[in-house]
């Protein structure tokens, strides 16, 4: 589909490539509203989210998706409705996935503001903002040049963390009218079921739905359930306990069978055999209560700045206004009370911190291996 093409896919080369569909949903009524669209590698695909936020004589864009011309249609149709684009946010310093649409997105709408987190950097060579696509005359730094509409919605920063090779920030916004607030990638809400957005391409649920790699891809709902709960454990803990690697020959083997010799199902490779604890893994994954911070996160960034995080939670739970969360990823809007933070928080405070067991382990085998080669620093606060 013409109108569903990024031209700007090999910067960052995750499935689905150059096409790109978008699930438009509104999330509170004539106040917020969610463009998704899927994004992942070897069809580890997760949805990632931009929010539409109203303000006052238009538009607020958050962590903008890619700008294709079905999604600027839909985009035209709410300006129709609720006034133009005013601003275009870049809410996080780290997520490239988030970093890479704004350059586009800032260009369909020229009369915008485009505020970014500060301490953007590239790799492998750090680059000016201009070099990257920003627009040099109306582009401002989140915190040190203000904030965007900074009377309808209140700002709290996550971070900075010193990562090495450049930095973790957030920043996050309560939407007072609506009580939302929007955020990026520190928590998230993992559906049990599958997300709607996979109903336009259930291709990556159905890749990852069979045991091997010469069965072909059968859409039932039960298989896109098997392949939604082992792509969130994908996604979540990058290899979890229940995966195995097969030998080389075996998955050899086992491809081009016939009626997999298609790209479709990548000509029968599929490198990853599942045990069936899987099922007990992603139970256990989406059974911590609806919101919790992304494992990735816990494990790779917090591990020795917990109590930034922690800081950040007691901020948002002393905001009576508090009604929803919208993150980047998965669920939106997530229900969420001042009291459901007390509780989250409760649960950080006394669970183990940076675990390395189980599900955990292959993280944090990551964690100590930039921490040794020093990649990481082991102060990151300071
Ligand atoms: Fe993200």
């Amino acid at each position: 589909m013409a109108d569903q093409r990024w031209p700007w896919w090999p910067l960052l080369p995750l499935y689905p490539y150059g096409r790109r569909r978008t699930l438009v949903r509104e999330l509170i009524p004539d106040q917020l509203w969610s463009f998704e669209q899927l994004q992942g590698i070897f069809y580890v695909a997760v949805p990632i989210r931009m929010t539409v936020a109203r303000v006052r004589g238009g538009l607020m864009l958050y962590a903008p998706v890619a700008p294709t011309a079905e999604l600027l249609r839909q985009l035209k149709d709410l300006e129709q409705r609720h006034g133009p684009v005013r601003s275009i946010v870049l809410p996080t310093a780290s997520g490239l996935e988030h970093k890479l649409p704004v350059p586009a997105m800032a260009r369909a709408f020229p009369g915008a503001d485009v505020w970014v987190t500060p301490g953007q950097w590239s790799f492998p060579v750090q680059l000016p903002l201009p070099w990257l696509g920003f627009p040099a005359g109306r582009t401002r730094v989140l915190g040190e040049q203000g904030y965007p509409h900074a009377d309808e919605l209140r700002w709290f920063s996550l971070g900075p963390i010193d990562l090495g090779l450049g930095r973790f920030h957030e920043l996050t916004c309560l939407h007072l009218a609506s009580g939302a607030l929007l955020l990026t990638d520190a928590l998230v809400a993992i559906p049990a079921e599958p997300p709607d957005l996979f109903d336009l391409d259930p291709t990556p649920l159905l890749f990852h739905a069979r045991d091997r790699g010469d069965q072909r891809l059968e859409d039932t709902p039960e298989q896109r359930r098997r392949g939604w709960r082992r792509l969130a454990l994908f996604a979540s803990f990058l290899r979890p306990e229940a995966l195995e690697v097969p030998p080389l020959p075996q998955l050899l083997a086992q491809a081009f069978a016939p009626g997999c010799r298609t790209p479709r199902s990548y000509f029968g490779l599929y490198p990853f055999r599942w045990r069936t604890s899987s099922d007990q893994a992603f139970a256990a994954l989406t059974s911590s209560g609806r919101l919790q911070v992304a494992p990735v996160l816990e494990r790779l960034v917090f591990p020795r700045a917990q109590v930034v995080l922690l800081r950040w939670l007691e901020q948002l739970a002393g905001l009576a206004d508090l009604r929803w969360v919208v993150p980047a990823h998965y669920d939106a809007p997530v229900p969420l009370s001042a009291d459901d933070l007390t509780t989250l928080l409760d649960r950080m405070r006394s669970r183990s911190w940076a675990p390395a067991d189980g599900d955990w382990a292959y993280l944090a085998r990551l964690d100590a291996l930039l921490l040794r080669a020093g990649v990481v620093p082991d102060q990151p606060l300071d």
